[in-house]
């Protein structure tokens, strides 16, 4: 079986993290097949796909169709940059058409809008498309819009919740589709493991002996909290010896839709917070990140479509405060597994955190069952079983689980990075 991944970026996003871990399941599964990525930009991805056995071509956009989407739409320059989009876009379909069908794959996976879109205009009529989709669709009109006019050429889609099902199956009722939940891996993101010196990377002062460390791990994407968090640690009073960590970094190109390290610290400054909370930039290994925490915030202000933070928290058996709305209610028992707040709430935030800090036997029943319910849930095992099902159903159950090709030989004439 050979298939082949679509992504429209390189950085390591959730999208990505969660792709990571699906072709690191199906390895594991089935190591006869012969897996492709193909990226539209390059990126660390590249290196974890290609890490991991993948087949890794990076087949560039060009900046208009990189910009595109709706994120990237702003009146009037949209007026000017929307047909230079849709040009380029085509003539990326047709590079990507040409790839596919020196590849022949036998199932299409596209893992981001623009590729679901791209994947939908460049497939060969024979080969299935499966969109896994990560985001809620309808939140962005014009990809609802390109979405819908491109479902039948979609064989069907994997969703990473049932909150983003149901926002799907409102837009396109009729296109199959089924809520897998992402993995983690498990071993990586485990209660035992090294950890690291925060206050250090952050270029803080030691902490005291006693303190509790509390940390929002992610991108810098806006929604994702960050100004709640740190309005929640200022309602913190200082006898309280708490000290937050933002983690991560602007890891997008597109500047509108995430913080500046610099716009955080200023607001960090104003708040009065001093050296109660400190900003460690991007790490690689968040697992010891999260390990070296007491506490792990999810404070996203609008309904998160599933949390992978949330998800690699609790396996790492960390206490782990949820911003509850959306997929990322699925994820937890509140005050079982986790314990929640309303979305945008600091006060609800700072109130949570000031009650796991002041107890700790909270702390540790609320990691452990943490730690079990991720085992339960987030295996690459479950993983793999469920994304083989929905193989075998578009390829029309011809090709079961544990069917294995014909070993073929590809060769991508100037692809770049292939392997
Ligand atoms: C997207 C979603 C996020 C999810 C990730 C992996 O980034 O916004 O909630 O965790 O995809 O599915």
């Amino acid at each position: 079986m050979r298939i082949l991944y679509l992504n429209p970026c390189g950085v390591m996003g959730g999208a990505e993290t969660s792709l990571v871990e699906l072709l690191a399941s199906i390895i594991s599964t089935e190591p006869e097949w012969d897996l492709w990525l193909v990226l539209g930009e390059n990126g660390p991805l590249a290196e974890k796909a290609r890490a991991l056995g993948v087949n890794v071509v990076v087949e560039r956009f060009s900046p208009s169709v990189g910009k595109l989407g709706d994120s990237g739409i702003r009146f009037p320059s949209a007026l000017w940059s929307l047909p230079n989009a849709a040009v380029g876009a085509l003539l990326y379909a047709l590079r990507l058409s040409r790839l596919i069908e020196l590849i022949r794959p036998d199932i299409i996976h596209t893992n981001g809008f623009k590729m679901h879109l791209l994947g939908a205009w460049a497939r060969p009529r024979q080969v299935p498309l499966v969109w896994h989709i990560h985001d809620y669709v309808r939140k962005r009109p014009l990809m609802s819009r390109l979405l819908r006019l491109s479902r039948k050429r979609c064989s069907g889609a994997i969703v990473n919740s049932k909150s983003v099902l149901a926002d799907l199956k409102s837009l396109i009722p009729e296109l199959p589709a089924t809520t897998i939940y992402n993995a983690v891996d498990l071993e990586r993101f485990s209660p035992q493991g090294p950890t690291v010196d925060l206050d250090t990377l952050a270029g803080l002062a030691p902490a005291h002996a006693k303190t509790i460390r509390v940390g929002l791990v992610g991108t810098f994407a806006r929604w994702k909290g960050h100004e709640v968090f740190l309005e929640a640690l200022a309602l913190l009073t200082a006898e309280v010896a708490i000290r937050g960590y933002i983690i991560g970094g602007p890891v997008y190109r597109t500047s509108g839709s995430q913080w500046q390290l610099a716009e955080l610290q200023r607001r960090a400054s104003e708040l009065g917070l001093g050296g109660r909370i400190g900003f460690t930039g991007f790490l690689d290994d968040t697992a010891a990140a999260m390990r070296s925490l007491d506490i792990v915030a999810h404070a996203s202000t609008e309904p998160e479509p599933f949390g992978m933070v949330i998800a690699e928290g609790m396996a790492c058996g960390k206490a782990v405060i949820v911003s509850d709305a959306g997929g990322a209610s699925e994820l937890f028992r509140g005050q079982e597994d986790a314990l929640a707040h309303v979305p945008g709430d600091s006060q609800v935030l700072a109130w949570q955190i000031v009650r796991l800090a002041g107890d700790e036997a909270l702390r540790v029943r609320l990691g452990t069952n943490a730690r079990n319910r991720a085992v339960e849930l987030y295996g690459r095992t479950r993983l793999a079983k469920e994304l083989l099902r929905v193989y075998a159903q578009v390829s029309g159950g011809q090709k079961s689980p544990g069917f294995a090709a014909e070993p073929r030989s590809v060769s991508i004439p100037g692809g770049e990075g292939a392997k």
